[in-house]
């Protein structure tokens, strides 16, 4: 499978996109010294629906509540996926995006697996740039913030039957965020329940991926942990990856990282810290990684680093990991270096601080 398919700023097409614009900003009431992740949303949408034949009906509108029938097949057999991608602003005050078109080809990929239509490229793109130029001034220039966007499908056919539906919605919205996690996380390696199955839909970012999860990571939050860690679904021997993100071990002075298979998830935000890593000259393994061999780094003390990378979260270390009732702590084990020289990296080149080599940043024109 081709994971990444990054290409320069070059699509342009003439979509026909009819606005419908707020009369008033809510921004005024936001206080974005104080935003809690999520619970703030910019002030439009972008909207397209799929007919059965075509995506029709692109607008802007208000960021507002959807008339829904009972019967929306989405709600009860499934067919709604998402992405979750950041903007940024340069010094100049240019909206940019990160890797959109990977993000598009993620999508569709989802699409694909979850007999859903595929959404052209250029349209995923053109969307999100139209909305994020509308909507510029919710890009927060804090360090450590941006304006999260949360492209997504799904099946609107108010129908019984278990049948793709052949009517889709694909909405845009934003929020504006700083962290996802606070602060270095405790994962508790899972062994009972399994995220994803071979020939499943694991690689897919399908809504049922995160519902499964929840039960698992709440019983993992009353032991005391953050996250789960999910381990391989037949004998829960090899790591995969969190219920929120993929996972970096540092041992040895290297970098090693869970190979992908059809049961995780093909990380962005995993891609970019690989390309870093690699571009410093650090030594990278994608390869599977066995619990007992992360144990016996621990208890040689070649541990050096374990941490998490993702959309939402970026890159966010993990100072412990519990398996079979026992605690692992990292304090102490690692400097950080690597995992903070890469975080840097990646967030001068996002907001352009830094050259960009491998062509990332998208920046958004105006419209
Ligand atoms: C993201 O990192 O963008 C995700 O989609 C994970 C989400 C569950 C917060």
């Amino acid at each position: 499978m081709q994971y990444f398919n990054s290409k320069p700023y070059s699509t342009q097409m003439a979509l026909e996109v009819t606005y419908e614009l707020k009369t008033e900003s809510t921004i005024g009431s936001v206080d974005f010294d104080h935003i809690q992740f999520g619970r703030v949303f910019a002030d439009h949408m972008f909207m397209a629906t799929y007919d059965g034949a075509q995506w029709i009906e692109c607008k802007i509108a208000p960021y507002g509540p959807l008339t829904l029938s009972p019967a929306t097949s989405a709600l009860h057999y499934g067919q709604s996926i998402f992405e979750g991608m950041k903007a940024f602003k340069a010094a100049d005050g240019t909206p940019l995006l990160f890797r959109p078109f990977d993000n598009a080809a993620r999508f569709n990929r989802s699409a694909q697996r979850m007999c859903m239509p595929e959404i052209p490229e250029s349209l995923f793109v053109e969307a999100l740039e139209r909305l994020i130029w509308v909507d510029r001034q919710w890009i927060p220039t804090k360090e450590g913030s941006s304006l999260y966007i949360r492209p997504f499908m799904f099946a609107t056919d108010d129908f019984l039957g278990v049948r793709p539906s052949s009517r889709y919605l694909f909405i845009a919205w934003c929020c504006p965020v700083v962290a996802y996690y606070s602060q270095p996380l405790k994962v508790k390696i899972e062994e009972k329940y399994a995220r994803a199955a071979p020939g499943g839909v694991g690689f897919t970012k399908c809504a049922g991926n995160y519902g499964a999860a929840m039960l698992p990571t709440r019983e993992a939050q009353e032991e005391g942990f953050d996250q789960v860690l999910w381990t391989d679904p037949v004998d829960h021997e090899f790591l995969e990856e969190t219920g929120t993100t993929n996972c970096f071990v540092v041992a040895e002075d290297r970098l090693i990282t869970p190979a992908l298979t059809d049961t995780m998830l093909a990380g962005i935000t995993r891609d970019s810290v690989i390309s870093l890593a690699r571009a410093q000259g650090i030594k990278v393994e994608e390869r599977p990684i066995r619990v007992s061999e992360l144990k016996a780094w621990h208890a040689a003390g070649s541990l050096q680093e374990m941490f998490i990378t993702g959309t939402a979260a970026t890159l966010v270390n993990i100072q412990g990991f519990g398996h079979q009732g026992k605690y692992y702590a990292l304090e102490g084990t690692g400097s950080h270096s690597i995992s903070s020289s890469i975080l840097d990296r990646l967030d001068a080149i996002r907001t352009r601080q830094a050259a960009d080599p491998f062509g990332w940043v998208h920046p958004v024109p105006a419209r």
